[in-house]
C-alpha cells in the first residue's frame, strides 16, 4: 500500500471547503412583525431577545421586522427597550450602531390576556407598521408565557382574526413546552389551539432538537455509508441517553413541583434524542417525512409493566450536598418547594422499542438535577466480538466498542476500539478515534433559540413537535406517571441522592456506561 503523509492524510479527513461554502448560510427570511407574550418575563430578557439580535446581526433577520412585546404590565416602548438593551448588555453581546437600528422596530404593548379590546388594539398597532413597512403582514406570535394562558391568548387571537393567514402572509403560532399535564390535557390544550390555529401555523418548540450535535445524528446514520448496516440488535448491546444538570430548580419550584423529571425533561427533549437514534430512514430529509417515522418510534415503545416499575425506574431527589465547592440545600430546602415533596429531581427509565430493528435492546434514558456534572451524551455501546482468539495471549480490559455522541458541553463524536498497547506484550486498552464538532464552527453556529426563531420565520417545521407525536409520547408516560404519583409507597420509590453525586445508588451502574 502506498504509504500517505500525515498532512496528505489531515486533507483527506478536513471538511471539503467547496461543500461548506455552498452550504453557506441563505439570505435573511421576509419581514415579519415577532410579537411575544410575556415579554416582561425572563425568557425574553435572558433567551428570546439576544437570540433575534443575534440574528439580525447575522443577517438572518430583516431590519425592517418589527418585535412587539406583549405582556401584562404597565409599560411604554422607551421602558421595554430600556431593559432589552439592559439584556443585551447582561448577555454581553450589546452593539451601539446595531441597537440604534434594532431599537426604532421595537415595540411595547400592554394587554391583559383575556381582553378582546386589547387584542383589537394590538391589531391595530400591527397592521399601521406592516403598512409602512409595506408588505403582506407576516405575523410570528410567540408565546413566552405560563402554559395556563397559552389557550386563552390563542382563542383570542383566533377571535381578533390575528390568526389568519393570506395568500401573501403567513400568521404563526409558537408554543414553548409544557405540552399539557398529561394525555388528556395535552389533547385539550391542542383542541383550544386548533380553533384558531391549523397544525401547519403551530410550531411546538424543544430546544435539544436545534442543538448542532442533535442535529447531526440523522446525518451520522443517515448520511455515512459505514455506520447505518450495524446500527440493529444485531450488534448494539445497549444504549444510553443522559442529561445531567449541576443547577438545582433554582426559581421555577412553582412549575417544577407538579412537573418533575419526568414531565421537565423526558416528554420532550429525552425522547426526542430517543427518536433520532431509533428511527428508520425516511425516504427524504423532510418535516413530516421524518417527524412521520419518530412517530412510529414512540408507538412502538413497549408499554411499561407495572410490575417491571423498579426494575426499570429509578426515581430520585436530591439532598443536601456540595456542587462545585459550595454546600448547596436539598430539593425540600429550596423556596417554594413543600418540605415533604415527593417531586422526582431524578429519573433513569429503561424503555424498550418494540420493533425488528429494536428488540431486547435496552434503552437507558436519565436526566437529573444537581447531579455532579452538567453532561448530555448519548452512548451506543456495541456487543463483545463474537469470539475473542486473544483469550489466551490478551492481558487488559477488552471492552466492547462504544460510540459516544456528545451535545453538551462538547459536541462531538468518538469512537471507541481496541488497540495493541506499544511493546512487546499482547496488551489492550481501548483508544478513541474523535471529531469535535465546535473545532470548525467559529462564528457559523447558531445557538438554540436563534434556530428556533429563524426556522419558524422559514415555515420549516424539521425541528418541532408534532401533535402526534406529543400525544404518542404522553400515551407511553403517562401510565408510568400514575403508578408513580397515584400510588401509595411513591415516597418509598423516590430514592434521595447527594447534590453533587451522580444520582441515586440504584442507577450507578447505567451511570457509569456514561463514561
Ligand atoms: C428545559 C428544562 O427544558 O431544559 C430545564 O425545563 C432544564 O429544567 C433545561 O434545565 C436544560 O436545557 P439545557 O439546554 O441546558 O440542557
Amino acid at each position: 500500500m502506498d504509504s500517505v503523509s500525515s498532512s496528505a492524510l489531515g486533507r483527506a479527513f478536513a471538511p471539503s471547503a467547496l461543500t461548506h461554502g455552498e452550504c453557506a448560510r441563505g439570505g435573511a427570511p421576509a419581514p415579519c412583525s415577532l410579537v411575544i407574550f410575556g415579554a416582561s418575563g425572563d425568557l425574553t430578557a435572558r433567551k428570546l431577545f439576544p437570540a433575534l439580535f443575534r440574528l439580525l446581526r447575522g443577517g438572518l433577520l430583516d431590519p425592517r421586522s418589527t418585535v412587539v412585546g406583549v405582556a401584562r404590565s404597565g409599560m411604554d416602548d422607551d421602558m421595554f427597550r430600556r431593559r432589552m438593551k439592559q439584556a443585551l448588555q447582561d448577555a454581553d453581546i450589546f452593539e451601539e450602531d446595531l441597537w440604534g437600528q434594532c431599537a426604532q422596530n421595537l415595540h411595547y404593548h400592554q394587554l391583559h390576556y383575556d381582553s378582546p379590546k386589547e387584542y383589537a388594539a394590538l391589531a391595530k398597532r400591527l397592521g399601521q407598521w406592516e403598512a409602512e413597512r409595506g408588505d403582506g403582514g407576516n405575523r410570528l406570535f410567540y408565546l413566552a408565557t405560563p402554559p395556563a394562558v397559552y389557550g386563552t391568548i390563542a382563542e383570542h387571537l383566533g377571535r381578533s382574526g390575528l390568526a389568519r393567514e393570506t395568500e401573501e402572509a403567513y400568521a404563526r403560532l409558537v408554543v414553548e413546552k409544557p405540552f399539557g399535564h398529561d394525555l388528556p390535557s395535552a389533547r385539550a390544550l391542542d383542541a383550544t389551539l386548533h380553533e384558531a390555529f391549523a397544525e401547519h401555523q403551530i410550531f411546538r418548540i424543544d430546544h435539544y432538537l436545534a442543538k448542532e450535535t442533535v442535529q447531526n445524528i440523522l446525518l451520522f446514520r443517515f448520511g455515512n455509508a459505514v455506520f447505518e448496516p450495524i446500527w440493529n440488535r444485531r450488534y448494539i448491546a445497549s444504549i444510553t441517553c443522559a442529561s445531567s444538570e449541576k443547577i438545582g430548580v433554582e426559581h421555577r419550584a412553582g412549575y417544577y413541583e407538579h412537573a418533575g423529571v419526568l414531565r421537565d425533561m423526558f416528554q420532550n427533549h429525552m425522547m426526542q434524542i430517543l427518536s433520532l437514534v431509533a428511527i428508520e430512514p425516511p425516504a427524504l430529509f423532510e418535516a413530516d417525512r421524518v417527524r412521520d417515522e419518530k412517530v412510529k418510534v414512540y408507538r412502538a415503545l413497549r408499554p411499561f409493566a407495572p410490575e417491571r416499575l423498579r426494575e426499570h425506574l429509578v426515581l430520585g431527589q436530591y439532598a443536601r450536598g456540595v456542587v462545585d465547592g459550595r454546600e448547596v440545600p436539598a430539593y425540600r430546602e429550596e423556596r417554594g418547594v413543600s418540605g415533604s415533596s415527593i417531586t422526582p429531581t431524578f429519573a433513569m427509565l429503561t424503555a424498550y422499542v418494540d420493533n425488528w430493528r429494536w428488540q431486547g435492546v435496552p434503552f437507558h434514558i436519565m436526566s437529573g438535577k444537581r447531579l455532579q456534572e452538567k453532561l448530555t451524551r448519548i452512548v451506543i455501546t456495541f456487543r463483545d466480538v463474537p469470539h475473542s482468539m486473544f483469550r489466551d495471549v490478551a492481558q487488559g480490559d477488552m471492552a466492547p466498542n462504544r460510540l459516544v455522541v456528545d451535545v453538551a458541553p462538547d459536541n462531538a463524536i468518538s469512537l471507541q476500539f481496541q488497540a495493541k498497547v506499544p511493546g512487546a506484550q499482547l496488551c489492550f486498552r481501548p483508544v478513541t478515534m474523535r471529531y469535535d464538532f465546535s473545532a470548525e464552527a467559529s462564528g457559523t453556529g447558531l445557538d438554540a433559540y436563534e434556530k428556533v426563531v429563524l426556522d419558524c420565520m422559514l415555515g420549516d417545521q424539521m425541528l418541532f413537535w408534532r401533535q402526534d407525536g406529543v400525544e404518542a409520547c404522553w400515551g407511553y408516560l403517562t401510565p408510568i406517571l400514575d403508578l408513580c404519583e397515584a400510588c401509595g409507597d411513591a415516597e418509598e420509590h423516590l430514592h434521595p441522592y447527594p447534590a453533587g453525586s451522580w444520582g441515586p445508588q440504584a442507577s450507578l451502574k447505567t451511570v457509569r456506561t456514561l463514561f
